[in-house]
């Protein structure tokens, strides 16, 4: 993962490009989650939170609930729950199970205390103020409820990384072009515990490290051009850059038999607020 400059900071957390181009629809969101067919280990994501919920019953809260992978497998998986899907974008609702609500993390449209549950799965990156938003979330959690975040390592998909300052270097005719932007820098792994720490005393992380392996470039080529909403922010011809990145992956697939990308995301499972906080 690279860092981002502070236009890209800026970018990855403004609420017009995330609802009305990047997350407009699932069709980008899709696109990463896609590419971990290729990994193994494989995890069940939606698994794991289902795991995670099993002491738990009554209001789950999936905040930034994007397609809704994990509202659909808890209303199969937990009947008994009333799960309740929010996104910031109306548009990927739309194929959501119901009830959904639009709603911005920032601003909860619930009452203290009447959650039993907070899920905000990969989406915490996305918030401007992210230590306020924690705050939010707990603030909607019952006392004695869990928040269950994710995210992804500073480490995560550093092969697609490299590949892509190689790229726009070859489109600019430099060396090494600019960093791709970072989707989850802001929020990595390795940020999560002291972010989540200052409001729960209990955090528990599972990482969750992996290799994908890819003997076709098409599933890393749909993961470059799901940024396409932060195009003006990669300095660089997007187009271009993922059509010479398609080059470069196809030749690399092509002499060494595959391309290999080292993965690492985590869960943090969180419980007892500190009272200092709320
Ligand atoms: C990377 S996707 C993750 C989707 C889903 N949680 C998952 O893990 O598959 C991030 C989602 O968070 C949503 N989002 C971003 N900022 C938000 C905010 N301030 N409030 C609510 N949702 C937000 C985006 O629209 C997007 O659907």
């Amino acid at each position: 993962m690279t860092s981002n400059t502070a236009q890209q900071d800026a970018a990855v957390t403004d609420k017009s490009i995330l609802a009305n181009s990047a997350y407009a629809d699932g069709r980008h969101l899709a696109a990463r989650q896609s590419i971990y067919r290729w990994q193994q280990p494989q995890y069940d994501l939606p698994g794991i939170v289902v795991e995670e919920l099993v002491g738990t019953s009554g209001i789950v809260l999936d905040v930034g609930c994007g397609n809704g992978k994990f509202v659909g497998r808890l209303h199969k998986d937990r009947p008994d729950l009333q799960v309740v899907g929010m996104d910031i974008s109306a548009g990927i609702l739309a194929d959501v199970p119901k009830p959904v609500l639009v709603a911005d993390a920032q601003a909860l449209p619930f009452v203290d205390n009447s959650a039993d549950a907070v899920l905000a799965l990969h989406m915490l990156y996305h918030v401007s103020d992210i230590e306020a938003t924690i705050k939010e979330l707990a603030r909607v959690l019952r006392p004695d409820g869990v928040l269950i975040a994710s995210t992804n390592s500073d480490t995560d998909k550093r092969e697609l990384d490299q590949l892509w300052a190689k790229a726009a270097g070859d489109v600019l005719g430099i060396p090494k072009g600019p960093a791709r932007v970072s989707l989850s820098s802001r929020f990595s792994l390795e940020k999560a515990p002291e972010y989540l720490g200052a409001t729960f005393s209990e955090v528990r992380i599972q990482q969750l490290p992996g290799t994908i392996v890819v003997t076709d470039p098409t599933p890393v080529v749909a993961h470059l051009a799901s940024y396409e909403a932060w195009a003006e922010q990669c300095g660089v011809p997007f187009e271009e850059t993922v059509d010479r990145a398609t080059e470069i992956v196809t030749s690399a697939i092509n002499t060494d038999g595959s391309f290999q990308i080292a993965c690492l995301g985590g869960v943090l499972v969180c419980r007892v607020q500190d009272c200092r906080h709320s």
